[in-house]
């Protein structure tokens, strides 16, 4: 067991099952601001409308590229997908730090340039594919060939971009190229993606959700609700909504849980004030938060005798895949906590300083499940449908040992009765989905 002293001042990252429910209607009441036409301007959940209105059929069929940007990895894939049929060929591209804290311009002409290495090495420069643009960035939507970028979030910021077409900035780039054809028939979101690649194997799935380097969600909402919808209703009544709720919160709704080390990793991130909270659930954070934890409680002695290391008190050191690493150490073995700690420089750590980072890493990564599912059950509850899936993506949640299970047992204790749930991890969520949703305007060109 962690120390008393220990436990006690990790209190504060522990969320009840009381405030989870107050946070459930903080949320759903910023989720119903979103949709509305009067309050949506005012709005920090957004519940942008993706122009998608309907799941896959499961009749799609042709052959696509797709642009994959703002994961871990920068991709572009190539789809072939018919009945029961997918097959997926990618190449990761790297995106340097240059570009993206640079100018749109050059990282829609590295964008341009690695779609067209691509397209080389799978002989394609000859045909004109059409193109799926996976961008996990909030867009204001017009059409599905349209998006204007609201801001950036995660680790970009790139000038020239906020308010822009980013469609328009691609085609842009391939023309200043000259050399690449392709016709863009859909741009979308990786939670809008990974919602339709899962819907594809299952028709219950109603939510598309990602817990990776950020998180977002994504659901199928009624036309009606949706009340900036202006599109021609093509049969469902329903269209997906993007919900960002990583800005939920940004004008101080979660203050009443949010800490000192919220405050700092906010302070020192490229976006102060915005996205807290997905600073408080995702991977791009979670290292770092826990960081923040174990470099106070050392200072204070709670640790290591009081001893750290310059590196465990230097900014961003502290990996998020740390956190799945301790806790994925069976129960009484510290094998990868000894590691980490070693290469963090602490050289005399004592069986209950494991105990405790452990217990730590696991306040930081329990609270992350908790606030998902507790946002989750607030759309399952708002949507009322018996039984829903619940396709989900991210590093997060691909590599961490127990946050499935968190998800799986707080969801249930919070959903209303009679609502039957389950996660599905999303396989190759983006490129499928992409393929998809161009399939999909492939069929009702407009
Ligand atoms: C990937 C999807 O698998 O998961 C991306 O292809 C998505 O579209 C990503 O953005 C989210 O996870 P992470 O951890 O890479 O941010
Ligand atoms: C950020 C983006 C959002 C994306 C999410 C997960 O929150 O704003 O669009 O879906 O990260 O990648």
């Amino acid at each position: 067991q962690a120390t008393q002293a220990v436990r006690e001042r990790c209190k504060e990252l522990i969320l009840s099952d009381d405030t989870l429910r107050e946070l459930q209607r903080r949320f759903l009441e910023n989720i119903q601001r979103g949709l509305g036409k009067d309050t949506n301007a005012s709005a920090l959940v957004k519940c942008f409308i993706t122009y998608v209105q309907d799941l896959p059929t499961g009749e799609e069929s042709g052959k696509f590229l797709a642009l994959d940007l703002g994961g871990t990895n920068f991709r572009v894939l190539l789809i072939e997908i018919s009945k029961d049929h997918f097959e997926m060929r990618s190449k990761i591209f790297a995106i340097p730090q240059h570009i993206m804290l640079g100018s749109g311009e050059r990282l829609f002409d590295h964008i341009a340039d690695c779609l067209y290495k691509f397209s080389k090495e799978e002989n394609l420069l000859g045909e004109t594919l059409p193109l799926g643009f996976t961008f996990s960035f909030p867009l204001i939507q017009k059409s599905l060939t349209t998006g204007i970028l609201k801001c950036w979030t995660k680790g970009f910021n790139c000038s020239g971009v906020v308010g822009q077409d980013v469609v328009q900035l691609l085609l842009d780039a391939i023309e200043r190229r000259g050399d690449l054809k392709i016709s863009v028939m859909a741009i979308l979101n990786d939670s809008t993606g990974t919602l339709m690649s899962c819907a594809w194997l299952n028709r219950n799935c109603r939510i598309g959700l990602i817990v990776g380097t950020g998180s977002n969600a994504c659901y199928i909402e009624k036309q009606k609700n949706a009340e900036l919808f202006d599109g021609e209703d093509l049969g469902s009544g329903n269209v997906l909504i993007n919900t960002e709720w990583g800005a939920f919160g940004d004008d101080g709704a979660l203050d009443f849980i949010r800490t000192s080390y919220d405050e700092e990793i906010d302070k020192n991130s490229v976006n102060p004030g915005k996205q807290k909270h997905e600073k408080m659930i995702s991977g791009m954070y979670m290292g770092e938060l826990a960081r923040l934890v174990l470099e106070r409680f050392t200072k204070e002695g709670l640790l290591f005798g009081g001893k750290g290391s310059d590196a465990l008190f230097t900014r961003e050191s502290f990996y998020t895949k740390y956190v799945s690493e301790i806790e994925s150490d069976r129960p009484g073995s510290y094998t990868n906590c000894t590691e980490i700690l070693e290469e963090l420089g602490i050289k005399q750590a004592t069986e209950q300083d494991y105990i405790n980072v452990r217990f730590i890493c696991e306040c930081v990564s329990r609270r992350a499940a908790h606030l998902v599912s507790a946002a989750v059950a607030a759309l399952l509850n708002k949507m009322g449908e018996k039984k829903v899936t619940i396709g989900i993506d991210g590093s997060v949640y691909r590599y961490h040992p127990h946050f499935h299970n968190l998800m799986m047992e707080k969801i249930s204790h919070l959903v209303d009765p009679g609502i039957v749930f389950d996660l599905m991890l999303s396989e190759d969520g983006s490129g499928r989905g992409a393929a998809l949703v161009a399939a999909v305007a492939c069929a009702h060109p407009r």
